[in-house]
């Protein structure tokens, strides 16, 4: 038994008619009764448009969320800390490279604006909370971003507002952290809506599933999952996200959606670890783990394809599992899957230093005094984002070892310190190759051209596959 006192979970959903459980892009049925009516006028804003809508967290996951609003003639207030952020939106800029100017102005128009002033979340019909969900220096998660958000909304929400929290968390973090401090820290004493006929503030969650970088499946036409505190909090939200997204996943209980995005994380979490293990064993047998997975793909049915590289990067696939074994720990259990996942995977960038060192070895030098160039920063092909990158680890390991580190990525023209790094360096031009004693591709970038990158290189260590069809001696693939 966990050793503190749990709340009680949410009540049952009343059954059937509810909206929520409806096919997507429903209609909303108007009901009779005062409780109903009241429920109809709150989602006809959402349905004609009135609604405002506030996003907190104007960053990869709130930005994109914003203009999807604004796509669809809502008038948006992004709310965010970083007052540089702010001032870029107003001005009808981005800094985000996949987001561009002309979308920011486009939402402009639709009345999108930015702010750095908490006030006016008592304007907004809905708040939706996009900040960030870390690991402090223990691997603990770190909530801190989302409580001091929730502890400055709290003053200002009111009756009928949906408060809805995306940031990817624990089971139980809405119950035991959002609501309790929504309901001490407003001065009216609102309460938090539970049944059908109790008014208050409804609150619910539902988490973001974005895949960055990902150009075959349109945001819009990822099922958006809602679990409410309350049956009508689950209603409103649905009615708000099926204006955006092709279709809603109602659950039961705000748990039920923190769980499921967990699921989808450590899925993905467990399955690279192992093919990355598989990859290990493979290249000791002499097996191409990727000609393998080719063949394996081709099962039309029990089988997903998974694909190793050089360490788990993003803010979500690294970090998100020890939010579910950090918990799971109040419960008295051990989540052993996510300790090996994360066990293998966070090997991954010694395995590499390991290859660079055969490679060179090969051509009777060592790490120590090479010079090496690592190609791609980003965690993954194609986009700006750097967190937990192992293109990071394997430069200071390969510093570590003696080596003179370079790096190019179109992405960053430096870089300089983050959570667990200070690398103060920046960009290399991607020219005079033979000058590296090797070249590490970490980051598969679809602009790099390979033929010519391996042409013009003493020696390639590839982590992603990217050389694929290439034959050439100089060559490592690992
Ligand atoms: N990036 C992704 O692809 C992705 C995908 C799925 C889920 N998520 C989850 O979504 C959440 C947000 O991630 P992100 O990538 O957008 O983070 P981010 O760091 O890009 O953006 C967060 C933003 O919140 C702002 N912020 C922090 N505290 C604030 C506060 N108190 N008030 C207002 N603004 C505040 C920051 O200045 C920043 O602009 C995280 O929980 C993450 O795990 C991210």
């Amino acid at each position: 038994m966990p050793d503190f006192e749990l709340k009680p979970p949410c009540p049952p959903r009343k059954p059937a008619s509810s909206a929520a459980t409806r096919a997507p892009g429903f209609t909303i049925e108007f009901m009779t009764s005062a409780i109903d009516n009241r429920l109809a006028t709150l989602k006809q804003r959402f349905d004609t448009r009135e609604a405002r809508i506030g996003i907190v967290g104007m960053g990869y996951v709130g930005l994109p969320l914003a203009l999807l609003f604004s796509g669809q003639r809502f008038r948006v207030t992004g709310f965010d800390i970083e007052q540089a952020k702010v001032d870029k939106l107003n001005s009808g800029g981005s800094y985000i490279v996949r987001i561009l100017p002309a979308e920011i102005q486009a939402a402009q128009q639709a009345g999108f604006s930015a702010t750095a002033d908490y006030s006016e979340i008592a304007e907004m019909d809905a708040v939706i909370i996009c900040v960030p969900t870390p690991l402090n220096e223990h691997n603990e998660p770190d909530l801190s971003f989302v409580t001091k958000t929730v502890q400055a909304i709290a003053p200002r929400i009111h009756e009928g507002q949906l408060i809805v929290l995306e940031s990817t968390t624990y089971p139980g973090t809405t119950e035991e952290i959002v609501v309790p401090l929504l309901e001490a820290g407003n001065p009216r004493g609102l309460l938090v809506s539970r049944t059908i006929e109790e008014s208050g503030v409804h609150v619910a969650f539902s988490p973001e599933r974005e895949d960055p970088g990902n150009d075959k499946v349109a945001r819009h036409d990822i099922p958006k999952v809602i679990g409410g505190c309350g049956p009508a909090a689950t209603e409103l939200a649905s009615v708000m996200y099926n204006s955006i997204f092709g279709r809603v996943v109602p659950v039961s209980s705000p748990s039920v959606a923190e769980m499921t995005k967990l699921l989808e994380n450590i899925y993905r979490c467990v399955n690279i670890a192992l093919v990355n293990e598989l990859k290990q064993l493979s290249m000791r047998m002499g097996i191409d783990i990727h000609e393998v997975i080719d063949a394996a793909k081709t099962k039309p049915f029990g089988f997903q394809a998974f694909y190793p590289g050089p360490g788990l990067g993003g803010h979500c696939i690294p970090i998100d599992p020890f939010y579910l074994s950090w918990k799971a720990r109040q419960y008295d259990f051990r989540t052993r899957f996510i300790e090996l996942a994360g066990a293998v995977n966070t090997d991954m960038p010694y395995f590499v230093i390991e290859q660079i060192g055969n490679g060179l070895n090969e051509q009777r030098k060592s790490i120590k005094g090479s010079k090496v160039l690592v190609l791609g920063l980003a965690y993954k092909r194609d986009i700006d984002d750097l967190r937990e990158s192992p293109s990071l680890t394997i430069i200071e390991l390969l510093r570590d070892k003696g080596a003179e580190v370079f790096y190019n990525d179109p992405y960053f023209a430096k870089v300089g310190r983050g959570r667990h790094y200070d690398l103060n360096m920046t960009n290399t031009p991607l020219d005079n190759l033979s000058q590296y004693d090797a070249v590490v591709i970490v980051t598969d970038h679809s602009s790099y051209d390979y033929k010519a990158i391996v042409a013009q290189s003493q020696l390639v260590v590839d982590t992603r596959n990217a050389t694929k069809g290439i034959t050439a001696a100089n060559i490592v693939r690992c």
